[in-house]
């Protein structure tokens, strides 16, 4: 049986470390590639950062396995034993042109069921972390259970690109409900941006296309605190396939998911 705690103090270990390369990195310049879109881009840094990991994954829990954005893991077809879902940098348009609002993000799921969840905002040394069962801390400090909100004063994270005509959603349905809450934010990170809705700083996320390893921690982290994370239309995430992702706080969730979402 795996040893969680051990688990957790290694990978908050080499979060850190990995961290403190990505900020020494700053200085340096930039290899960027573009992947499936011109707006889709990879670094040498990205590629680093998910080697970083996997090397030391590989020597320290030879038997799990590893889904990581850049490709550089395992080929995960089953769910079944220890995976580690890894986005080395989620956010990189931000870590290429602002050099904030970007995270490391992991999740390590046994058999489907998520164990442990990391969030690390690098430039505010703020990590986000789960353990099932457990709760969820920000840095030292327990997260509070996310509370009933209504949705006239919710803060809702959405990216403007489901606000205007797209092939996933009808966006009528999502400018009435930006209209009706108190605030929308777009952040360019879902893992920050769960990470924010498990620390209240958000109320709901809503995507149409997330993968894995974009929810992997988060996903975790919104339900310690108290949250739900679904699709958009209420089912279980698919945590080997590119879902549409919402994640709100209890009750709002129910008022979104029957107003806006059905
Ligand atoms: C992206 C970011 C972005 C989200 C995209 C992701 P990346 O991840 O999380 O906010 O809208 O769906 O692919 O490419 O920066 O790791
Ligand atoms: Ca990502
Ligand atoms: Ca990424």
């Amino acid at each position: 049986m795996a040893n969680w705690t051990k688990i957790d103090q290694t990978v908050k270990r080499w979060i850190q470390e990995a961290g403190t390369n990505i900020r020494a990195s700053f200085t340096n310049s930039l290899t960027i590639q573009t992947k499936s879109n011109p707006n889709d881009l990879v670094t040498n840094v990205d590629q680093e950062t998910e080697r970083f990991f996997i090397e030391n994954i590989r020597s320290h829990f030879p038997d799990h396995r590893i889904l990581g954005e850049e490709g550089q893991g395992d080929q995960i077809k089953s769910l079944d034993g220890v995976i580690w879902m890894i986005d080395p940098i989620d956010g990189t348009m931000n870590f290429v042109h602002q050099q904030r609002n970007f995270a490391i993000s992991i999740g390590i799921y046994e058999d489907g069921i998520g164990q442990l969840g990391y969030i690390y905002d690098i430039v505010h040394d703020e990590l986000y972390h789960a353990r099932k069962g457990h709760g969820a801390w920000m840095n030292d400090t327990p997260l509070q259970k996310l509370e009933q909100v209504p949705v006239e004063t919710a803060i809702l994270g959405i990216s403007a690109t489901w606000l205007i005509n797209n092939r996933h959603f009808d966006q009528n349905k999502l400018i009435q409900l930006a209209k009706d809450v108190r605030g929308v934010r777009s952040y360019g990170s879902a893992a920050l941006e769960l990470a924010y809705v498990a620390s209240g700083r958000l109320s709901a996320y809503i995507t149409m296309r997330n993968a894995p390893w974009d929810f992997a921690g988060g996903k975790m982290i919104v339900e310690e605190a108290g949250g739900i994370v679904s699709t958009i239309s209420g089912e279980d995430i698919d945590m080997l396939s590119i879902n549409p992702v919402f994640a709100a706080a209890p009750g709002l969730y129910e008022d979104i998911l029957k107003k806006y979402l059905s």
